[in-house]
């Protein structure tokens, strides 16, 4: 007797083997007995519509998207939500009958991660450095859970950009900083800091290994929680100065873990392994 075949999910991305989504999920789906797999769909850029298409004629359940489709594959889907529209990135596509819902995960796992580490961001005081597409996501977050938030980035421009879009959707006031010893007289009063850059990634080759996004005099006081979205390495420069500043540590598994727990209980209707995923995701590969 042939057995039956796999429900399928996979990731749509340009390049795809570094990511730890494959081991995080078929774990998931292994320990919950299900007979699904999810594969790596590396897809160039000038296919992403026929890519989109193509999860619908092989009867996909859904897909994870990253870098550089998040944006590009909306045009193929059938719906996005409310809050992947805001963010302006797709990162979960769910397959329903033919139908392809466009889904954002990475707030809600930014959120879940945060309050697992015991940070609680309603009415916090937060300090977002960067200004890019993961910042998107964080800075919803964060107006969402009615915390304060600051964002400081590189160039300017762009935070305020930021700044201004989302102020207006949550009726906020979202205050914009230059990333220079400016932000000191926020740091002070701040309870939470999140790193959305991509400063502290290994990467081949790096000019800066083991660079840290903040100015280099500037001090971190005890009482201020941490976190790093950067998970190669899960050990940064920045989390290195924070504890040993006496701060709480947050690492970037986390959100990568439930940002993905999020996308499995969208496709398959259950409560996700969280435990499983986070082992599989933590050892292996680099990124
Ligand atoms: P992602 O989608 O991962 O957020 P991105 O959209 O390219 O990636 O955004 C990268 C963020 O990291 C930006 O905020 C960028 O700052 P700029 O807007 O000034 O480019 C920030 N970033 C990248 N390299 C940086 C560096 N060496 N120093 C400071 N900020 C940096």
């Amino acid at each position: 007797m042939s057995e039956a075949i796999p429900t399928r999910v996979g990731l749509l991305g340009w390049p795809v083997g570094h990511s730890r989504s494959p081991a995080m999920h078929n774990a998931a789906f292994q320990a919950l007995g299900l007979n699904w797999e999810y594969l790596l769909l590396p897809v160039a850029p000038e296919y992403v519509a026929d890519a989109v298409r193509g999860l619908r004629a092989f009867g996909f359940a859904g897909a994870n998207v990253t870098v550089p489709h998040k944006q590009a594959v909306m045009a193929g889907l059938d719906e996005v939500t409310v809050e992947a529209r805001a963010i302006g990135a797709v990162n979960t596509i769910v397959n329903r009958e033919g139908w392809l819902v466009g889904h954002n995960t990475d707030a809600l796992g930014f959120l879940r991660a945060l309050r697992e580490a015991g940070v609680e961001p309603r009415g916090c005081r937060a300090v977002v450095l960067g200004a890019g597409g993961a910042a998107r996501a964080v800075v919803y977050a964060l107006l969402a859970a009615r915390a304060q938030v600051t964002i400081a980035n590189r160039t300017v421009g762009t935070a305020r950009r930021l700044g201004n879009e989302f102020g207006a959707l949550f009726g906020a006031r979202v205050l914009v900083l230059p990333l220079t010893m400016d932000l000191a007289r926020v740091l002070v009063a701040a309870d939470l800091l999140v790193n959305t850059t991509s400063v502290g990634m290994a990467r081949p080759g790096d000019p800066r290994p083991g660079a840290d996004p903040l100015p280099a005099g500037l001090a971190l006081r005890a009482g201020i929680a941490v976190n790093d979205l950067v998970y190669a390495p899960l050990e940064t420069a920045l989390l290195c100065r924070a504890r040993a500043a006496g701060a709480q540590t947050v690492d970037g598994l986390g959100m990568l873990v439930h940002q993905g727990a999020a996308a499995f209980e969208l496709w398959t209707g259950q409560k996700a392994p969280v435990e499983t995923m986070r082992a599989a995701a933590g050892g292996g590969s680099e990124t």
